[in-house]
């Protein structure tokens, strides 16, 4: 609280929309971290202090050290995002500050990532641009830039939560077959409406012509797409991720690319971020890199931080928050 108006003070980590920005700054002592790039990790740990919310993005790591640098007056952090890997949940679970995050709203935008991803990585969209504003295009040729089919293929989406579905309606109307693996079967419906068989991860590599991965990063989850995972896909395979980068070992798909064992990918987000400008993937035409914008839209963001706005001022005032993470994280 400001002892001087009563209101809570809460630390905004970034400038986000003022669908969100508005309605924190009508409610509380809001101080927004201005910069282009996340807070200094000296400057969150200062800044924090004292707050009763912190609106935090991807890009913070909230772990003991910061919850401490917060302080006991601290009720919630507000994740603006709906991935929560950043996030030390038990450790905010033990000083009872409630973690918030913002599923739903970016499930179709990022679909649709996705989706270019998969389809610029499978007709080499990006390679293709270069080519032409390099001067290369003399002709047209028979044998120039051949690609994959889309239509017709079989996509393996890795993790049917949310945004796993939205890519797989996508699907439908490019004619593909679709297989899923997941931890766990969706209801039989679902598979049903969006005509998805569940398979075993080996059965789906090796059968998928794109894969595309849609499960949160957790233990489980990190490094799943390995040397042996990658040995496993089809020459002619893309893999897609849209998810988290450290899903994939980098260096296994750079040599995977750069050896033909698949096609090619599309990268919305890598390990680490961003990308390191002398990455082997990055020296590769074969792979397609974008910068963790599978969100970025602009109706999309405004709903985020609509929706992790209304975690923090739900947080604040000790109210149960509208979207709660609910531990363990299952698909995204
Ligand atoms: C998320 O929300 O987890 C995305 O990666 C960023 O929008």
């Amino acid at each position: 609280m400001d002892a001087s108006t009563d209101r809570p003070r809460v630390f905004v980590a970034r400038v986000i929309p003022e669908d969100g920005l508005a309605p924190i700054r009508s409610a509380c002592e809001a101080d927004v971290w201005e910069g282009d790039g996340p807070p200094p990790r000296a400057e969150l740990l200062r800044r924090v202090a004292g707050c009763a919310g912190i609106l935090s993005l991807l890009t913070d790591r909230v772990d003991d050290e910061l919850l401490d640098a917060a302080g006991p007056g601290l009720r919630v952090v507000s994740n603006f995002a709906v991935g929560y890997d950043n996030v030390d949940v038990a450790a905010c679970a033990r000083r009872g500050v409630a973690v918030g995050n913002t599923p739903g709203v970016l499930t179709e935008s990022t679909a649709d990532l996705a989706f270019a991803l998969i389809l610029a990585a499978a007709r080499r969209v990006a390679e293709g641009d270069r080519f032409v504003r390099a001067g290369r295009w003399t002709t047209w040729g028979p044998m120039l830039l051949l690609g994959t089919e889309v239509h017709g293929a079989t996509l393996g989406i890795v993790g049917l939560g949310r945004i796993g579905q939205a890519v797989a309606r996508r699907a439908a109307g490019f004619g593909m077959t679709v297989l899923y693996h997941g931890r766990t079967r969706a209801p039989e419906a679902v598979e049903a409406a969006l005509g998805a068989t569940w398979v075993g991860l080996d059965e789906l590599l090796t059968r998928s012509d794109v894969v595309s991965l849609h499960v949160p990063l957790t233990p489980g989850t990190r490094g799943l797409i390995d040397a042996r995972a990658l040995a496993r896909m089809r020459p002619t395979a893309i893999l897609v991720n849209t998810a988290r980068g450290p899903i994939v070992d980098g260096a296994a798909l750079a040599a995977a690319l750069r050896d033909g064992t698949i096609a090619g990918a599309g990268l919305d987000v890598t390990d680490p971020e961003p990308i390191r400008p002398d990455d082997p993937l990055l020296g590769l035409d074969n792979c397609i890199v974008v910068p963790h914008i599978a969100s970025a839209t602009r109706a999309t963001r405004g709903r985020m931080a609509q929706m992790a706005a209304a975690n923090l001022l739900a947080g604040v005032r000790g109210e149960p928050l509208p979207t709660p993470v609910e531990p363990p994280m299952i698909g995204r």
